[in-house]
């Protein structure tokens, strides 16, 4: 069994908020990701798959083809938007780090089953400290 990973950036806009929760409420928990005027964060995704090394390309996945999947189903999807406003996969969710990798995992399992390979993990960071890593349980 042999891993590999590709890497993909986006950029894109959030809020972190209750709104059932008071302004103050929001900005104690949620600190400066609360603002209600939006502000975005520069992510950077890592996708990790796993399987056997095909013998006549000695690839497990062309990694061109592992791009093209990631850019259909959530970069081009995700990048210069709104996560609350306008993202399907993110519909109904609090956009944090930690529920926007659960949702690529979702997105991603799939099709990239279909392509021959399995996902192993999903690596989501929102700034150069903080990230969130996601195997499916
Ligand atoms: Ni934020």
């Amino acid at each position: 069994m042999v891993y590999i990973t590709r890497r993909e950036t986006f950029n894109a806009a959030h809020r972190l908020f209750r709104s059932e929760w008071s302004e103050e409420k929001n900005l104690e928990i949620f600190g400066l990701c609360s603002n209600p005027l939006w502000h975005g964060h520069n992510y950077i995704l890592q996708v990790t798959v796993k399987g056997e090394i095909n013998p006549q390309t000695g690839f497990l996945i062309n990694l061109k083809e592992l791009s093209k999947i990631i850019k259909e189903k959530i970069i081009s999807k995700i990048d210069h938007k709104n996560m609350n406003l306008e993202v399907d996969f993110m519909k109904g969710l609090l956009p944090s780090t930690e529920n926007l990798t659960v949702a690529i995992w979702n997105e991603l399992k799939e099709p990239l089953m279909i392509s021959g390979c399995i996902l192993h993990s999903i690596k989501v960071f929102e700034t150069e400290n903080n990230y969130a890593e996601y195997f499916g349980e």
